[in-house]
């Protein structure tokens, strides 16, 4: 089993079919996520049931006389008490309260049976019919305040076939949603050791800087200061960069004596690149999910400013002499 999976709890209204391909895809060795509890609003719903025989903390509070704060605030105290860090509603027929989506903000995701933006709210097969689509779908989206709205994260595509109603669309669009939300789900919470989603994060911190540009080096992403003409490069990301292993970014010290005072200070983070290591370089680790982005960025800053043009470096240095 991996260490340190991510905590989910599901939220169901009903059947729960959702939860339990969450739940059987949860007991694979290398899912990245498991599921602490199965919360329900509403006691009766059958989801219930198979969660507790599958050993599974579930947990049920009807929203009947209740607010919807109220009923919300119910809901994630018991799931903060279980420990969840990610919420994945799975046929939670309940609108959230701004509130209760605000807290969990990044952190809770949805699956909805139709291709969003298509077909918010409900009677997605019958509307898709109609309108004469090719394909139905499904998709998996992070919660946001507006209703089936958010980011989308993952969508599969299934194709209409000439004789189908809306019940066996629907039965097949749910084989989608069962193959989909696992998947979606596991890349998501592993998302912060994922070199795609490292490069995104770095290049928006790295092109805030003054007068830089992107220029692939040595087939890697690096960034230079400077006129198109004269630029210099202050950075670059490397995923297994010439004989380097995992995701960090090369960044350049004042020379070799601070680079090894690095090496000394913090060996878990720092290491010498290979390549460019013997002129000064250091590398910062980049994917041990525990990635101090302020840190970086003021790395990027030094690193760009030992570069930088005089034009470029003067005003701050005159703001920083106040
Ligand atoms: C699923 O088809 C899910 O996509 C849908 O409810 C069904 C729940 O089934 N969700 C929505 O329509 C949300 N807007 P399940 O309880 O068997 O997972």
């Amino acid at each position: 089993m991996i260490p340190n999976r991510a905590k989910v709890a599901v939220l169901i209204s009903g059947r729960g079919s959702n939860m339990a391909a969450l739940l059987y895809a949860a007991k694979a060795e290398n899912c990245p996520f498991e599921i602490i509890l199965v919360a329900s609003n509403n006691p009766e719903a059958p989801g219930l049931t198979l969660a507790e025989a599958e050993g599974i903390a579930t947990f049920a509070h009807p929203h009947k006389g209740m607010n919807r704060a109220e009923h919300d605030q119910i809901m994630h105290d018991a799931i903060k008490l279980a420990g969840a860090e990610y919420i994945a509603l799975a046929g939670y027929m309940r609108i959230l309260s701004d509130d209760f989506v605000n807290r969990w903000q990044d952190h809770m995701l949805n699956i909805h049976p139709s291709l969003l933006p298509k077909y918010k709210g409900l009677d997605t097969y019958q509307r898709a019919l109609d309108a004469g689509d090719s394909h139905a779908g499904c998709s998996v989206h992070l919660v946001t305040a507006t209703l089936d709205d958010g980011p989308i994260l993952g969508q599969t595509k299934v194709a209409v076939q000439s004789d189908d109603t809306a019940d066996i669309l629907a039965d097949r669009v749910l084989i989608a949603e069962h193959q989909l939300y696992p998947a979606t789900l596991a890349k998501y919470v592993t998302r912060k050791a994922d070199p795609d989603w490292i490069l995104d994060q770095l290049r928006t911190r790295v092109l805030a800087l003054e007068e830089t540009h992107e220029r692939e080096s040595f087939g890697t992403p690096g960034w230079r200061v400077g006129s198109e003409k004269s630029a210099k490069y202050f950075a670059y990301f490397s995923y297994r960069h010439l004989g380097d292993t995992g995701t960090s970014v090369f960044v350049k010290t004042s020379g070799l004596d601070e680079q090894a005072a690095l090496l000394d200070a913090d060996p878990g983070l720092y290491f010498a690149p290979k390549f460019y290591g013997k002129s000064g370089w250091i590398a910062i680790r980049m994917d041990t999910g525990r990635t101090d982005w302020d840190h970086i960025s003021d790395w990027l800053r030094k690193s760009w400013r030992m570069v930088a043009p005089k034009r470029l470096t003067k005003m701050m240095d005159i703001a920083e002499e106040f």
